[in-house]
């Protein structure tokens, strides 16, 4: 039995949603519009573009294209510094374990991120031979809750949606899997993540044996 698993990267992989919060705190309040943690929430699996839309209305601002373009490259610049850094320490707790499970059986390993950084995030974090297929930023002219970006990892996989399991630490990003038919795993808050068919709080919760239920099913 194989069945495809996609991963989503930020906040899912490895904690860079707290550098998306801080870089796009940074660039909000030079702008003199207040962020709060709540309305980050909003913004997690949400493209650059999109999130800075988003800031930009609820500080009831309107600016030109090329002050719009320099604060989303002001934005990534910043994230960027904090990317710099980044090393294996900065893997999410038993994310190698279920990898290493999922490739040491061979089943499809893909991942599913709204990011541009993704496969330097990656190669940073020294994970990248670990996915058969990297969907990301690039790849994709539709944003989460749209399915595009998981229905291109399923194809790289040769897999049908039905058989993909998605695991996602955003609202947009489970509304994503589940418009894609795809078994949705919620990483988080079972508040925030209520749409999803599963919630774990993080990978530490799931057992292997629920894995192997998964590629049973
Ligand atoms: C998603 C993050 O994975 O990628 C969002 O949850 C982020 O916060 C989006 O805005 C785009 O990422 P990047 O790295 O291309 O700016
Ligand atoms: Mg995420």
């Amino acid at each position: 039995n194989t069945k495809g698993f996609i991963f989503d990267l930020d906040g899912v992989i490895v904690d860079t949603a707290k550098y998306h919060f801080l870089a796009w705190k940074k660039l909000a309040n030079s702008i003199d519009v207040d962020f709060t943690e709540t309305q980050n929430e909003q913004l997690k699996g949400v493209s650059r573009v999109k999130s800075l839309e988003k800031i930009l209305s609820w500080g009831n601002k309107t600016i030109s294209e090329d002050e719009f373009m320099a604060l989303m490259a002001k934005k990534n610049d910043d994230y960027l510094s904090y990317i710099d850094k980044m090393g294996e320490s900065e893997i999410l707790p038993d994310v190698p374990k279920i990898l290493n499970h999922l490739n040491e059986n061979n089943q499809g390993v893909a991942l599913g991120s709204a990011s541009k950084n993704a496969r330097k995030i990656l190669q940073k974090v020294n994970l990248i031979s670990n996915f058969q297929a990297i969907v990301d930023g690039n790849d994709v002219s539709k944003a989460k809750p749209d399915p595009e970006v998981f229905l291109i990892g399923a194809k790289a996989l040769h897999q049908k949606p039905e058989n993909c399991i998605v695991f996602e630490d955003s609202v947009a990003g489970v509304q994503a899997a589940n418009n894609a038919n795809m078994i949705s795993i919620g990483i988080g808050d079972k508040t925030v993540l209520s749409e999803a068919d599963y919630v774990f709080k993080d990978f530490t919760e799931i057992s292997i044996e629920f894995i192997e239920e998964l590629i049973k099913k």
